[in-house]
């Protein structure tokens, strides 16, 4: 009888653990009726970006980026591409070839950005951009003299993976810093200018900057370069955002009405005005409280790579304090933020591996674990970047059919061009993604393509189209 009595004491632990664990996760499951909500909120959040007396305030900002039309197959020339969107940044030479077979060449040169240079020390906003910028035009001058191309002045793309208040296509106020860089206040000085300043103080090189490019833009163009129902563009990586080909008309603080313009959505802003804090966990804000720029990006944070492994972390923690991990030891390394890189979720979470490989992961990471540990760990990584590829889905259903009715379309087909490490190398948030757009948008046919190296390429091609632009203004 004592056994039994105490079978059942362990059976009944052991149940009211997993209710526990169980009560956790569902905080991040969401309901079919939750995410219609999502992507209703965010197309209210849209028109409120592109209309004139809402834009200011607008937490999804709708950028212009002087992006009129995709590649058509006619463009070429040699071009110096700039790359500067995580922690590296890249110089390029892109040369685009047309004939029988539209090629692009690329060389390039990858440098690090050093992490007390982009968390700064407590500098004054604008002068953390010009430190930045001076490093980037020392890369610049390194790259030419490796390339041998000093005195020669290219035309030059420079995709800057950050929100830019454009207006022109070369002409960009930063409007803040996100992801991986730290500067406490927003409100910038015309990016390009500084950069042309930071040139012309150097007195050794000349550039003649055409573009300035948001990377959802650059992806956008470089698989519309191939496919022209490409027509957005989608960073699912480091950050999270997209970009799409919008009505001139709808964009109410730019003027003209004729034809269309691409629009920067920022959409990783969206949640600022508190409109989905019905979804935000207390692990949400716990990771947003602990950021580089606490109550912004909100969006971005439960969907983007840079934040799921913190989310994670936040959630491993919690559960080893109930006794529900690790034997309820908290050790050092658990406390240590930025541990789960996406890389590790994206192989934690591989259907392809087998629990114990799961536990060496762990071990890698200096976590001690069981095999009953390694299962949860793991269900904890899918319903955290479960929700991310739906919250993503829903943004997207919103646009997708925004375009089809913008067009007056019962109907719509259309191409995504996509990027970014989450996209690319997470075993299901494609799929799940995918899924879910065709859930909440079932009158719009979305294709996604994956996009090779569109930050290179695509300032290239951008600079391209723009040049024709303004030569066929002139003619
Ligand atoms: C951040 C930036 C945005 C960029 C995205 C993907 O959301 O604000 O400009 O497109 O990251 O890199």
């Amino acid at each position: 009888a004592k056994g039994a009595a105490m079978v059942t004491a362990v059976a009944q632990r052991l149940a009211s653990q997993r209710k526990e664990i169980d009560d956790t996760l569902a905080a991040f499951a969401l309901s079919p009726t939750q995410l219609q909500e999502v992507k209703a909120k965010m197309r209210v959040e849209l028109e409120r970006g592109l209309k004139k007396d809402s834009h200011p305030t607008a937490s999804v900002k709708m950028l212009p980026t002087y992006v009129y039309r995709t590649p058509d197959g006619t463009e070429r020339g040699k071009y110096l591409a700039l790359d500067l969107g995580g922690t590296n940044f890249r110089v390029l030479v892109v040369k685009i070839r047309t004939g029988m077979r539209n090629s692009v060449r690329m060389y390039n040169k990858i440098y690090a950005i050093p992490l007390e240079i982009m968390q700064g020390t407590g500098e004054e906003y604008n002068m953390f951009t010009i430190i930045i910028l001076y490093k980037l035009r020392n890369c610049i001058s390194d790259f030419l003299d490796y390339m041998g191309m000093k005195n020669t002045r290219l035309p030059l793309g420079f995709t800057f993976s950050f929100p830019c208040n454009q207006t022109g296509i070369d002409k960009g106020d930063l409007v803040c810093w996100t992801k991986g860089f730290k500067a406490t206040e927003c409100e910038g000085y015309d990016v390009v200018d500084m950069l042309r300043e930071a040139i012309k103080r150097r007195n050794e090189f000349d550039l003649d900057i055409v573009a300035i490019v948001n990377d959802t833009v650059g992806t956008m163009m470089t698989c519309a370069y191939e496919d022209p129902k490409c027509q957005i563009g989608l960073i699912a990586g480091t950050g999270s955002n997209v970009c799409y080909m919008e009505e001139m008309k709808n964009i109410e603080f730019v003027e003209g009405d004729e034809g269309q313009m691409c629009v920067n959505t920022e959409w990783g802003g969206f949640g600022a005005n508190d409109n989905i804090e019905d979804i935000r966990t207390r692990y949400d804000r716990e990771v947003d409280g602990g950021s580089l720029n606490p109550g912004k990006q909100r969006f971005e944070k439960m969907t983007s790579g840079m934040y799921l492994g913190e989310i994670v972390r936040r959630i491993l923690i919690d559960l080893t304090k109930h006794g529900l991990l690790f034997r309820g030891r908290i050790t050092e390394r658990l406390k240590t933020k930025g541990i789960f890189e996406t890389k590790f979720l994206s192989q934690i979470e591989s259907d392809r591996l087998a629990l114990l490989q799961v536990r060496s992961i762990l071990q890698h990471l200096g976590l001690d674990s069981t095999c009953d540990d390694s299962i949860i760990v793991k269900e904890v990584c899918g319903a955290v970047s479960r929700r991310a590829a739906q919250l993503c889905g829903a943004g997207m259903a919103a646009v997708v059919d925004k375009i089809r009715e913008n067009r007056g379309l019962d109907n719509l087909e259309i191409t995504v061009g996509v990027d970014g490490t989450l996209y690319k190398l997470h075993p299901h948030f494609s799929t799940i993604l995918k899924d879910t757009v065709r859930e909440l948008a079932p009158n719009c046919k979305v294709d996604f393509i994956l996009s090779e190296d569109g930050s290179g390429k695509g300032a290239a091609l951008i600079t391209a189209v723009a040049q024709q632009h303004y030569t066929d203004k002139q003619e």
